[in-house]
């Protein structure tokens, strides 16, 4: 498959984008922004129904200066898991990558509790959160919550609650999961393997993903680790890759919106990023590649490049030794380490009257960088 097929594909299924022929879901308000009608309407979290301004654009991102709070957290974890708490259950869904947590309250967090779950995150990659109440939130707390792990970012495609641009959604509606599944006709597979915004100069590190709706199976997010897909490489291999830099772009995801009516609210932008970045609180090593984004290798040939990038999608994309699979239950929040994982929407589900709702928090962090190479 090509590149830009893959790009095209990726986009067909980005349920957080205006694309295709959805003039049965969506009508536009007085204001000509784009807005759920019909039955999609019917939501327990209407002030979380995505918006699409036309009118709305933004300059583009400044630099800004990050510390990783988890580098102020006490490694012993004394306020996030308290000893005190006789609920609390915490279990590794694999060895390396993965943990699930009952027990806690997000929203309940101190300034110190939240440095403790940057650390906890950073460390496990991601963590499954059942029974929160973030969704209960107003929206500002919730910005003002996602603001102690860097600053909010505003998505340039997505649509987003009124108001509110930092909010990134996901939403397959209703309507869409009733109709036939088009995507289907001409794909397989919906796994479309990515790490988020990763054209940005700063990408984000601590992100959060609550669900409001939802099937009662399905819709699942699974997520591979790229730093245990470091350490599984050859010395020889990882010398090559160490300073390589590799060519992210936004472009296409702006094209995408743009042809299908959706909207750009910032232009889009592309950066270099390291191949191989160093976690600022681990400081271990991942692999940084993006099936999305990413376009080739910097000072390589086209298919020296393509073959680089082509194993590494290969090997995170197949690799289930390296994956966890995140279901979804009434209050889940997933919380994950964009620095050191890739993830995978799926789209698995056709049950009628089943929407797919979520909204997340993308503090953006560190621009990504690269120290000499180290040992495992
Ligand atoms: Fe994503």
């Amino acid at each position: 498959m090509s590149s830009t097929t893959q790009v095209q594909q990726i986009q067909a299924i980005d349920a957080s984008s205006f694309h295709g022929d959805k003039s049965k879901i969506y009508g536009r308000d007085s204001n000509g922004r784009l807005v759920l009608a019909g039955d999609d309407t019917d939501s327990a979290y209407p002030h979380f129904l995505p918006v699409w301004d036309p009118n709305e654009h933004y300059e583009p991102l400044t630099e800004f200066k990050f510390s990783d709070p988890g580098l102020r957290a006490d490694p012993s974890l004394p306020n996030l898991f308290s000893k005190l708490n006789t609920d609390l259950k915490v279990k590794s869904l694999t060895p390396k990558f993965g943990s699930e947590v009952r027990g806690i309250q997000l929203s309940e967090l101190t300034s110190e509790g939240k440095d403790e779950l940057a650390l906890f995150v950073a460390k496990r990659g991601v963590v499954v959160f059942r029974e929160q109440d973030l969704k209960d939130k107003p929206i500002d707390w919730l910005l003002a919550y996602s603001s102690h792990f860097g600053r909010n970012h505003i998505h340039p495609t997505s649509g987003a609650p009124l108001d509110h641009p930092e909010v990134h959604l996901v939403y397959r509606s209703k309507t869409e999961a009733a109709s036939e599944n088009t995507f289907f006709q001409d794909h397989v597979s919906s796994v479309a393997w990515h790490s988020d915004v990763t054209y940005e100069k700063q990408p984000p590190g601590t992100t959060f993903l609550a669900i409001l709706d939802g099937p009662e199976s399905g819709g699942d997010t699974i997520f591979a680790d790229t730093q245990e897909a470091y350490n599984r490489l050859s010395e020889a291999f990882r010398q090559r890759l160490h300073g390589l830099e590799v060519f992210h772009s936004g472009v296409a995801q702006a094209n995408a919106a743009r042809n299908s009516g959706g909207v750009v609210r910032r232009e889009p932008v592309e950066n270099f990023h390291p191949l191989i970045r160093e976690h600022p609180v681990t400081k271990k090593n991942a692999i940084f590649v993006n099936q999305q984004f990413s376009r080739h290798i910097k000072d390589l040939k086209r298919e020296e490049s393509d073959a680089i990038l082509g194993f590494l999608y290969d090997f995170l994309a197949k690799s289930a030794d390296l994956q966890v699979r995140a279901s979804w239950e009434p209050g889940t929040v997933v919380v994950w380490d964009n620095r050191r994982s890739v993830h995978s929407a799926l789209v698995d589900w056709s049950e009628a009257g089943s929407s797919r709702h979520a909204f997340r928090l993308t503090p953006q962090a560190e621009r990504p960088y690269e120290t000499e190479p180290q040992s495992v």
